[in-house]
């Protein structure tokens, strides 16, 4: 048996854990084989192979990003896609492709699987911890973690200087990054992109902050939006799966703050920072685990299959359902945190 192995998407800490799981368990416990497609759908589309064995993935558990590269290229976009894809999993001798990846990489491993046959087996991945069949997914508590760091940083120069700082966390499409960050550094606002702010009221709750003789952190999510105004966010480009990439509600937030209260403000956008770098404790067990059992379903031949965290068990759930709902912040649970604002 020959598994083929990709990471998709944006990389997120925790890959080369997944990577090391399932090629030690899958040479040591079943014998297989292993080849790595390079750069996500891009690797099978182009036939473009790294190495996989033991050695490969020695040392690489604590090692942020993928020994295999990544990449946001939809080969159902792509001319021949799915019959290119057949074509070099047939040449490399791939008997199945266990898909690492968000939202996007799995809904093509969930096409390839359903609609073509091809064996896939998908982990679920990404920072922003928005896939609905996973209570969480590797690479969110790092990200928590980086941002919640940088708020703990920021309030002493904000407190220094009396200033606002407004801290631009990732998350497109759902708020978890900002609001698990934003609660545990204790910031005094937090905007998320399921729920349009007022501004009126966040300055409101700046004011408040400063009238209590402190300086209020803000933490917005890249994807949030206000409810009305002239708020442009989009810089116009678009990756392959279509979505419009964003730059700059937290420049426009800390401008109209200071225009709206008269207090001097400041932006830090994490930017990056929030998915580099090495894995938390967590986000290596988790991740180890999910590989373990993506292997596993390989064995049992259980394809069109995703791995999935249910409190401390890892099920299986059908791909196509874990990635027809994207898992957003529920307005109980953000207006459960609304207390601290202000
Ligand atoms: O999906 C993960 C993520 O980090 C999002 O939070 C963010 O909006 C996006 O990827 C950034 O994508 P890119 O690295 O392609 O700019």
């Amino acid at each position: 048996m020959r598994v083929g192995v990709l990471t998709g998407g944006g990389d997120c800490p925790g890959l080369n854990a997944v990577i090391r799981a399932i090629v030690r368990k899958g040479v040591q416990e079943y014998g297989y084989d292993f080849i790595g497609f390079r750069d996500g759908w891009r690797g099978p589309l182009e036939g473009e192979t790294v190495p996989l064995s033991i050695p490969a993935v020695r040392g690489i558990l604590p090692r942020g990003g993928t020994i295999l590269g990544s990449s946001r290229t939809n080969p159902l976009n792509a001319e021949h896609g799915v019959r290119r894809i057949r074509d070099n999993l047939a040449k490399y001798e791939v008997d199945a492709l266990v898909t690492i990846g968000g939202e996007d990489t799995l809904g093509v491993a969930a096409t390839l699987s359903d609609d073509y046959g091809i064996p896939c087996v998908g982990v679920p991945k990404t920072i922003d911890n928005d896939l609905s069949a996973t209570d969480y997914t590797f690479g969110f508590d790092t990200a928590v973690g980086i941002a919640t760091e940088a708020i703990d940083r920021l309030h002493t120069t904000a407190e220094s200087h009396m200033r606002v700082l407004v801290v631009e966390v990732m998350g497109r499409h759902a708020g978890w990054i900002a609001l698990h960050s934003g609660l545990a550094g204790g910031a005094n606002v937090i905007l998320i992109p399921e729920q349009r702010f007022d501004i009126e009221q966040v300055c409101a709750w700046v004011t408040s902050r400063f009238r209590a003789s402190y300086a209020p952190i803000v933490v917005v999510a890249e994807g949030a939006m206000p409810a009305e105004g002239e708020m442009i966010l989009k810089d116009g480009s678009h990756d392959s799966f279509g979505h419009v990439r964003l730059s700059g509600v937290g420049e426009w937030l800390a401008k109209e703050i200071e225009r709206r209260t008269g207090k001097e403000a400041r932006t830090t956008v994490l930017g990056h920072v929030q998915r580099g770098g090495t894995p938390s404790a967590f986000d290596r067990w988790l991740a180890t685990r999910f590989g373990l059992h993506a292997i596993e379903a390989v064995r049992d031949g259980d394809f069109g299959v995703m791995v999935a965290l249910r409190g401390t068990d890892i099920v299986r759930v059908p791909i196509a359902e874990a990635t027809a709902r994207l898992k957003t912040v529920d307005p109980a649970l953000y207006a459960e945190v609304g207390v601290f604002f202000g």
